[in-house]
């Protein structure tokens, strides 16, 4: 049988905790809200009796965790679910969440049928009820959103061990052409400050001192009595907290107080991602981005002016419909005009129901004329973050140290203005502020020597 249910109508509170404890594995794919939703789906199970795994093999409930906004997103996590199958014990629940889980509905059910739960990004709270019902063989599609639903309650399951994902936005209010995710996340609502700061001390804590402060377009959040400049006001005071930052924010909502906020308080970090998606403004237009090329630079001054050492990071479509050479040049210029320290570039990929797949055919951009440019242009924003990251050979810069890299050897270190620096430590280290000389790049990362193991905030010893 199966069911379509409204996630706040299911009491999870009556629902039966079965034992001995069953486990969970979660997959991820996407954004970092994903990663922040599956640390609420674990949080929400774990309180209802069931054990996080970290290996799919033999758990009782395994979930996939989607993003919709490229189609490789979406066939990636067809092929995954295809081979998760081997991994299922006979009584092994199977279900898809996340944006692909929204934009498909029971379609997912028709694809892949050993699933039994599609659930969208509003329906976490039921999981623990609809895992029961799928138990006794029900199979559930619970899309509907729920413009209340925040979480308040759910206490996240963190495994990142140095930063905090903290969502307080969910949903999206702009309607660029290209893009699945006012459909698939629904109108933007944000969370009340003062829940915000909460859940930061929470996290404070536990001993996280990095926080990430999530949103579509997280500069336009407003709870109705405060905006973005006093959340990051109110976050970055958190006692204990050294380090804010957030993502993605959105060129039109960089008010003043937002920028002065940003500048002001010592905590939030040196970096904005700043998604740009074109440099052409006829291009931007036809995206319903609402900024000219002109204003998107006016924006970057701005920044610049106010915040010294600011890093630019930004994301760029390349092969939108109707894109001319001319409107790529745009584009490239605008990256050598503004010298992003990195990008997230991206072929165009239609998305169906959204504005740019009603757009004239005859607009399509050759795969191949798409290929080039998309080269051409990972050639110029590689060779200008190189440029850029060989000019801060020598600098003295503090990193969070975040992990073991992946060679084994060296620990992964952040920079406050966003930059990758592998330090020669020991795994102790993790979790640690050390103060490192940037002493080598391969152009994309640095290696960086400490200067002192120290991490700042030790008093100094007296002398004399
Ligand atoms: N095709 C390609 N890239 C897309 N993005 C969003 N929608 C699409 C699409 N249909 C990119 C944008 C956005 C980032 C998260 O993904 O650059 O900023
Ligand atoms: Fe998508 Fe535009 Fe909203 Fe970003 S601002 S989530 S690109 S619609």
């Amino acid at each position: 049988m199966t069911t379509t249910v409204n996630a706040r109508a299911l009491q999870p509170d009556d629902a039966t905790t079965p034992a001995p404890r069953p486990t969970v594995y979660i997959e991820t794919y996407g954004c970092q809200m994903n990663v922040a939703d599956s640390e609420l789906m674990y949080g929400k199970l774990q309180a209802h009796g069931y054990a996080p795994v970290d290996v799919p093999d033999g758990a009782d409930v395994i979930l996939v965790n989607t993003c919709a906004i490229r189609e490789n997103a979406e066939t990636r996590v067809i092929g995954r679910l295809g081979e998760l199958r081997r991994f299922m014990k006979p009584d092994t629940i199977v279900g898809v969440t996340g944006c692909m889980a929204q934009r498909l509905g029971p379609r997912v059910l028709d694809q892949a049928r050993h699933v039994s739960l599609v659930v969208g990004p509003d329906g976490y709270r039921a999981l623990p009820a609809l895992l029961d019902g799928a138990r006794r063989g029900e199979k559930f599609t619970a899309t509907d959103f729920d413009l209340e639903e925040h979480y308040e309650d759910v206490v996240a399951r963190r495994f990142e061990g140095v930063k905090a994902w903290i969502p307080v936005q969910r949903g999206c209010d702009y309607r660029c052409t290209y893009c699945i995710v006012p459909t698939t996340r629904g109108p933007e609502r944000s969370r009340q400050l003062p829940d915000v700061v909460r859940e930061v001390q929470q996290v404070v804590e536990q001993g996280l001192t990095e926080v990430v402060l999530l949103g579509q377009t997280v500069n336009s959040y407003t709870d109705g009595t405060h905006d973005f400049a006093d959340l990051l006001r109110a976050v970055g005071a958190v006692d204990g907290i050294r380090r804010v930052r957030y993502t993605s924010p959105h060129p039109n909502d960089f008010s003043d107080r937002v920028i002065a906020a940003m500048a002001e308080v010592p905590t939030v970090c040196e970096h904005i991602h700043l998604p740009m998606q074109s440099g052409s403004t006829s291009m931007l237009k036809r995206m319903l981005r609402r900024y000219t090329r002109e204003e998107y630079l006016k924006c970057v001054a701005r920044m610049r002016a106010a915040i010294p050492g600011l890093a630019l990071t930004t994301d760029i479509i390349v092969g939108f419909p109707g894109e001319t050479d001319e409107e790529f040049e745009d584009t490239l210029s605008l990256c050598r005009e503004v010298r992003f320290d990195d990008a997230f570039m991206f072929k165009f990929s239609p998305r169906e129901g959204t504005p740019a797949t009603r757009m004239p055919p005859e607009w399509t951009v050759p795969d191949a004329v798409v290929t080039e440019r998309f080269d051409r242009l990972v050639a110029t924003v590689r060779g200008i973050s190189r440029e850029n990251n060989l000019a801060r050979l020598g600098d003295t810069v503090e990193v969070l140290v975040e992990k073991v890299a992946r060679d084994g050897e060296l620990l992964q270190a952040r920079s406050r203005d966003f930059k990758t620096v592998m330090v020669p430590a020991d795994a102790a280290k993790i979790g640690d502020y050390l103060v490192v000389q940037l002493t080598g790049t391969t152009g994309a990362t640095f290696t960086g020597t400490p200067v002192t193991n120290k991490p700042e905030r030790q008093p100094l010893p007296m002398v004399g």
